[in-house]
């Protein structure tokens, strides 16, 4: 999506204590930091934090000496102006919530100090970008890439904490930190979910009651699909067949992929795989959704499956 500056919608005269807005002023601070001896911590949101962000941060607070959250809903990681204006935005609520879970800054930026006008550069990974999410959405991984790029070179060295929730996007900055020998640690961390099931994200709240209720068929789906796999199912098509006729018995669900792919290459695991990822999208009432689960082929250990 092309950035409108003069269309932002983030309101500028913010009120809450520890907001950082401009570029240099965060990066002078956590070089002070650093110098001081302070291991920093980060986690990148896009804002209308829910218990999964708060988890990131309080995770981040128990890892580090100084946290960082930023809130910038970036534009270039949108397919459409209207969902760009759609995203739900609570900036105030937002920076109190990040304090109170750890955040001992939060990094507010205006458009214009992430976008300065003239800005050439792009980060792409097309092996990686151009599946799953990226089918539908094409140019979404290129914005994150980057966003979360510019985001690392403004906070420097740091432990970066970030949701599996979002498995192809934390596969993808896990990549680009290594491609560009970035100083940051990338820290997976396991999905919240609500009592139903269903993944926590800010998309929640956009869906009616009824595509609340419905939106738990993707969790189902995926516990059939780890069961079917750790239980020694190795033919990756009928796991996906499956988890295609559990969510397709949901009517007010409209799939988009259920697959069964490598962690890092996220394409259709080898046969030496002893691990796999089970990911799911489906539009509920216009309302994207995404969520994934790992599994242990044939039950074979797995650490650190969620
Ligand atoms: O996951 C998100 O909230 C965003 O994609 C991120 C990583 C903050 C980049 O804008």
């Amino acid at each position: 999506m092309t950035i409108a500056l003069e269309r932002e919608v983030l309101p500028r005269n913010l009120s809450v204590p520890g907001l950082v807005d401009a570029v240099s002023s965060l990066s002078d601070l956590l070089v002070g930091r650093r110098a001081a001896g302070d291991r920093v911590g980060f986690v990148p949101t896009m804002g209308a934090l829910h218990d999964g962000h708060l988890a990131l941060i309080s995770r981040a607070k128990s890892e580090s000496d100084f946290v960082v959250v930023s809130v910038f809903v970036n534009p270039t990681q949108f397919n459409s102006r209207e969902d760009f204006d759609k995203y739900p935005r609570s900036i105030e609520q937002d920076a109190q919530g990040a304090t109170v879970a750890g955040a001992d800054v939060v990094f507010v930026p205006p458009i214009a100090n992430m976008y300065p006008p003239g800005g050439l550069t792009q980060v792409s990974l097309p092996d990686l970008s151009g599946v799953l999410e990226g089918s539908s959405r094409p140019g979404h991984f290129d914005g994150v890439a980057l966003v979360v790029t510019k985001l690392f070179s403004i906070v420097g060295p740091c432990t970066a904490f970030f949701g599996e929730k979002d498995f192809q996007q934390l596969q993808i900055v896990r990549r680009l930190v290594s491609d560009l020998f970035l100083p940051v640690h990338v820290v997976g961390c396991e999905t919240v979910r609500e009592e139903s099931g269903l993944a926590m994200s800010s998309r929640n709240q956009r869906l009616s009651r009824e595509h609340l209720r419905a939106a738990p068929v993707l969790y189902r789906a995926l516990l059939r699909a780890r069961e079917l796999i750790e239980g020694g199912e190795s033919n990756f098509d009928r796991v996906e067949a499956e988890m295609t006729l559990i969510i397709s018995s949901e009517p007010l669900a409209d799939l988009d992929y259920a697959r069964v792919v490598d962690c890092e290459t996220l394409t259709r695991p080898d046969h030496l795989a002893d691990q796999v990822r089970v990911l799911v999208a489906a539009n509920f009432g216009g309302i994207r959704l995404i969520d994934n689960l790992g599994a242990r082929v044939g039950g074979s250990d797995m650490k650190g499956r969620s």
